[in-house]
């Protein structure tokens, strides 16, 4: 099969593979023998095919012969159950046992094929933390304490941070210390928050050791990992790991619902400002169905073109596809792939060379950035992590989903946004949302504060400034760290029950979260009050002037539509406005790269019908015009203008 394999690959215009992900058993069969001869045939066949190679270091699962010699590499629960062999990824980021094998296949495949002509990049592990992250296990318990040391250097500072004053937890030794295991009750909060972060740690410390051996041994080839920006997978922060590789790859994966582009658009955005702005590769989204979903729903025809170029919009680079080949057995034989169980006779496989036909037409945009959009949401993994705790005014918010509010809100009204970090320069955007900043520490805080005062305007929302670094409460009234800037205050947050709601006098409609609030400031605008409920008649929204810029508060959730209708008051101000034709708003996403080959502005049908989108300057690199010459994106269609790059 392989070498009709290359053959197809070649009429869909594929020119580079990731190979060999979860091969390690079959690349070391035990633990004293080797087995390359297959992979030398795939990567010659490959590369007789003209098609580059990222080759995976294919450590990801570990072979039977390992955990049955060493269970104790095997990754534990809070519950204390072991997870056992027969799935994959079933290995402790901390386990040296595991460390010494596997950098042992790595060094010996680096080894191998490091002048291969083939190899274009190196694939480390896959999906790092997919099913691992969080492991509870006597190896990690080790590798915490020492994170810890590392952290506090003393016990009374890491006693003070975990507040362990409360409950009778003071630790007056190391040894004492163990990950959040279940408990009687709720965990130390800045445990579980620490935890978080050590686990994120373990697994770039782990991701670190293997790039510095392939460094060593091919320094001239580029290492990434793949990411999994995309819905709720949170445990990594990948912003924290980006300047480990050499280039930025993402897996996305869509789960189907109302917003399943949207969140597309976002997590592909996100990946760009993860990647500073520059191009990066997207190495896994699917042809079609998934395998893992309750309902495993077929993409519409469109779709996988659609899909591939929204991410080509937001800088990927790089198409790629889990997986080449339907397989017959195992438990991804359902998960659709560019070659499905039919055959290369399919709709399928035409629509993926169809798709190769088209990125080949899109050669000039290739290697061009983001052009930064006036607007910018900020995407904090620490208030992620800390803002969805335990023991909190509520269960029910969502931090993910409240920053998706706001994007989907801006593409309704066709306006621009780039997701940032906070380890971004926040001073390239005009308006900075923060939806959710729930960690404000200091310098935060004054960050924020300078760009106000240079003339930036914030939005910032409930349940935002509200702690420090160690999950300490600002104290004297929320929202805490920033209370001076927005010049309001709370003394008692107003969670509602799930299914309550309250009216304001904007006609819009707040649920999950409400603000008592005072105005502390003569300068502080009420935009909208509440209108029914117990803060009504207080201030739902306020706005303050600061220095050169503006301090916004949204104090409840307005969902997609409350969002669409209260941005554009609160854009005025920096006279943000769509640059889309009239026509095109809410049906068009707008994406703009730029390079020295032009600026592409990509437009993408976020419907099923036909949008006509007159008025626009450009090169027509990708789309269709009418009579009149103005572009008409078909139904889920992508248009790709070209225009100067000044
Ligand atoms: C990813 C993984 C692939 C495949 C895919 C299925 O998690 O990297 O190996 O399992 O999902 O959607």
């Amino acid at each position: 099969m392989w070498e009709e394999d290359v053959r197809l690959m070649r009429e869909a215009g594929v020119n580079v593979v990731s190979v060999g992900i979860f091969s390690w058993a079959r690349l070391q069969p035990t633990a004293d023998t080797w087995d390359f001869g297959w992979l030398d045939d795939v990567l010659g066949l490959l590369h007789e095919g003209g098609v580059g190679v990222d080759l995976a270091t294919a450590t990801a699962s570990p072979p039977p012969w390992l955990t049955t010699a060493h269970p104790e590499v095997l990754p534990v629960t809070a519950t204390g159950e072991t997870l056992w062999p027969g799935a994959r990824q079933h290995w402790r980021p901390t386990s040296p046992v595991f460390r010494e094998h596997a950098l042992r296949l790595v060094r010996t495949l680096a080894e191998r094929y490091k002048d291969h002509p083939a190899l274009v990049a190196w694939h480390v592990s896959n999906e790092l933390g997919c099913h691992n992250v969080y492991d509870y296990s006597d190896d990690a318990a080790r590798a915490f304490r020492e994170w810890l040391r590392e952290r506090y250097g003393t016990l009374d500072a890491l006693n003070d941070a975990w507040g362990t004053a409360f409950w009778s937890q003071r630790y007056s030794a190391w040894e004492q210390i163990l990950p959040p295991r279940l408990a009687a009750s709720h965990p130390n909060p800045t445990q579980q928050l620490d935890f978080k972060r050590f686990s994120s740690d373990a697994l770039k410390d782990y991701l670190r050791a293997e790039r510095d051996l392939l460094r060593e041994i091919t320094p001239d080839v580029p290492v990434t990992t793949n990411f999994m920006v995309m819905g709720n997978t949170k445990g990594m922060d990948y912003a924290d790991w980006a300047e480990e590789i050499d280039f930025v790859s993402n897996d996305h994966y869509v789960h189907p619902g109302p917003q399943d582009r949207d969140e597309l658009s976002f997590s592909a955005n996100l990946t760009s400002g993860i990647s500073g702005g520059r191009p990066w590769f997207l190495m896994e989204h699917s042809t079609s169905a998934v395998n893992w979903q309750p309902v495993n729903v077929a993409k519409r025809p469109g779709e996988l073109a659609r899909d591939s170029l929204l991410h080509v919009a937001h800088g990927a680079d790089a198409v790629c596809f889990f997986q080449w080949r339907q397989s017959a057995a195992g438990a991804e034989k359902y998960h659709s792939a560019m070659v499905p169980h039919a055959g290369a006779d399919s709709d399928l496989f035409r629509a993926v060379a169809e798709l190769g036909a088209t990125l080949k037409t899109l050669a000039p945009v290739a290697g061009s950035e983001r052009e930064p959009a006036k607007v910018g949401i900020v995407h904090d993994w620490d208030s992620w992590w800390a803002s969805e705790q335990d023991s909190h005014p509520t269960a029910l918010l969502r931090y993910r989903q409240e920053a998706l509010d706001w994007y989907s809100a801006l593409l309704r009204l066709g306006i621009r946004a780039d997701l940032v970090t906070t380890r971004s320069d926040l001073r390239r955007h005009q308006v900075l949302i923060a939806p959710v900043l729930h960690v404000v520490p200091a310098d935060l805080a004054k960050t924020l504060t300078r760009y106000t005062e240079q003339g930036g305007h914030l939005i910032t929302t409930y349940f935002s400034g509200v702690v420090d670094e160690h999950d300490h409460v600002w104290l004297g009234g929320y929202p805490g760290a920033l209370r001076d800037l927005l010049g309001i205050r709370v003394e008692e947050f107003g969670p509602l029950l799930a299914g309550d709601s309250v009216e304001l006098d904007d006609a819009t409609t707040g649920t999950l979260w409400t603000d008592r609030i005072t105005v502390t400031a003569d300068d502080t605008d009420v935009l909208v009050r509440y209108r029914t409920g117990e803060q009504a008649g207080r201030p739902a929204v306020t706005r303050r002037p600061s220095g050169r810029g503006t301090a916004a508060y949204v104090s409840t959730r307005l969902g997609v539509d409350g969002l669409a209708a209260l941005l554009p008051r609160l854009l005025a101000p920096a006279g943000v406005e769509s640059e889309l034709p009239a026509e095109a708003r809410g049906s068009v996403e707008p994406v703009v790269r730029r390079g020295p080959e032009g600026r592409f502005l990509f437009l993408v049908n976020r419907t099923d019908d036909a949008v006509p989108v007159p008025g626009l300057d450009g090169e027509v690199l990708l789309g269709d015009t009418g009579d009149d010459g103005a572009l008409i994106l078909g139904p889920r269609a992508v248009a790709v203008l070209r225009q100067p790059a000044s």
